[in-house]
């Protein structure tokens, strides 16, 4: 799943991996993250695969292809961690020759494929969910291609879903070119109107709340859709409201109050992460509105060679606070964003 920031990837991914998990597959789920100075890919999947792996021990008999499966998870986690604190409670002899050859790419297809053996008796699939997927390493992404590639030839169900900047699928392709065909690409944008005035009703009518036409229409149309603004505006919406129902001026003050603390908060936070020389660069490109800007034209604008301002544009990629949809385009990861940069003092 592609999509900017606020789109509601993360939401989806985890009503995804809840749901696979009620059916009972064997599930892990890490955030690949670099900006937040995440840990490495391969301690994270050892780490959640940990609990998964528990708690499946824990709910029947250990057959044969899940004690494999454990086997080769244990080799695979102390390749990460010698003293065995991800393996704990597996207590199972590491399978040799098992994902333990320190390569990413042979170690994850292996896991990936003794996971779904173990899955596939109690006719069920191994998945790995990755949030912020673009942040993987070039390394881990050509990994996860890999296992999945693997795994289709052989028809074992361990797949990966991903989510991720719409950058997402130009990174993957860059590590495999056959990725394009391996994955399906789901964009993720705006919500419909009718569904983002069904997310503004349909809670409030479980609490016997009514929201009236004006008040929808009039948020809706605020939050262009995009359901981190449904969320901001709806919720400050409720606090004013004094009821029964939610008025069309209720709505006004609540979306006063929502973009406040939009500026104070999510654009305010992105902002202030930048040095002034990002934030220049970004305000170079807040001339294009939403974007995406041509990366020449924004040097232009500042003045400067591309190539001077390369390292300040890679910074705000790294920090995530833009992306690059194609070679040589720039945009911002967050829907309003140049409209933020422009309502600020100079
Ligand atoms: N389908 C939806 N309907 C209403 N609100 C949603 C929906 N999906 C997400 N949200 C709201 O938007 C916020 C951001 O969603 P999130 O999944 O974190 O976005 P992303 O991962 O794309 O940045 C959520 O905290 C939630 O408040
Ligand atoms: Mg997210």
């Amino acid at each position: 799943m592609t999509g900017l920031r606020g789109v509601g990837k993360t939401v989806l991914l985890n009503e995804l991996a809840e749901r696979a998990r009620q059916d009972g597959w064997i599930v892990g789920k890490v955030e690949a993250d670099r900006s937040q100075g995440g840990r490495p890919f391969r301690e994270q999947v050892s780490q959640t695969l940990n609990r998964a792996l528990r708690e499946a021990m824990g709910s029947s008999q250990i057959a044969d292809k899940f004690r494999r499966a454990l086997a080769t998870f244990k080799s695979f986690s102390l390749r990460t961690d010698p003293n065995g604190g991800l393996a704990i409670g597996i207590e199972i002899d590491p399978e040799r020759g098992r994902a333990d050859t320190g390569s990413l790419q042979t170690d994850l297809t292996d896991l990936g494929i003794d996971l779904a053996a173990a899955a596939a008796d109690r006719g069920a699939g191994a998945a790995l969910f990755i949030d912020e997927m673009q942040d993987l390493t070039e390394e881990e992404l050509a990994a996860v291609c890999q296992a999945c590639h693997e795994a289709g030839q052989r028809e074992a169900q361990f797949y990966v879903v991903g989510a991720g900047l719409p950058s997402l699928p130009g990174v993957l392709a860059e590590a495999r070119s056959y990725a394009e065909r391996l994955f399906d690409y789901w964009p993720i944008g705006a919500l419909a109107a009718g569904d983002a005035s069904d997310a503004l009703t349909r809670p409030a009518a479980e609490v016997d709340v009514e929201w009236q036409g004006a008040a929808v229409d009039a948020v809706v149309e605020r939050s262009a859709g995009y359901p981190y603004f449904l969320q901001e505006f709806g919720k400050a919406t409720w606090d004013f409201a004094l009821g029964p129902s939610i008025t069309g001026d209720d709505a006004h003050a609540g979306i006063r109050a929502g973009t406040d603390s939009l500026d104070h908060g999510f654009f305010r936070s992105r902002w202030e992460r930048a040095t002034p020389g990002e934030r220049d660069y970004m305000k170079a490109m807040a001339a294009d509105g939403d974007g995406p800007s041509q990366s020449g034209e924004v040097a232009r604008r500042l003045g400067r060679k591309s190539t001077a301002v390369g390292p300040t544009r890679a910074q705000l990629i790294y920090k995530g606070l833009v992306y690059a949809p194609e070679h040589g385009v720039i945009a911002f990861t967050v829907p309003g964003m140049a409209d933020f940069i422009t309502r600020q003092p100079t």
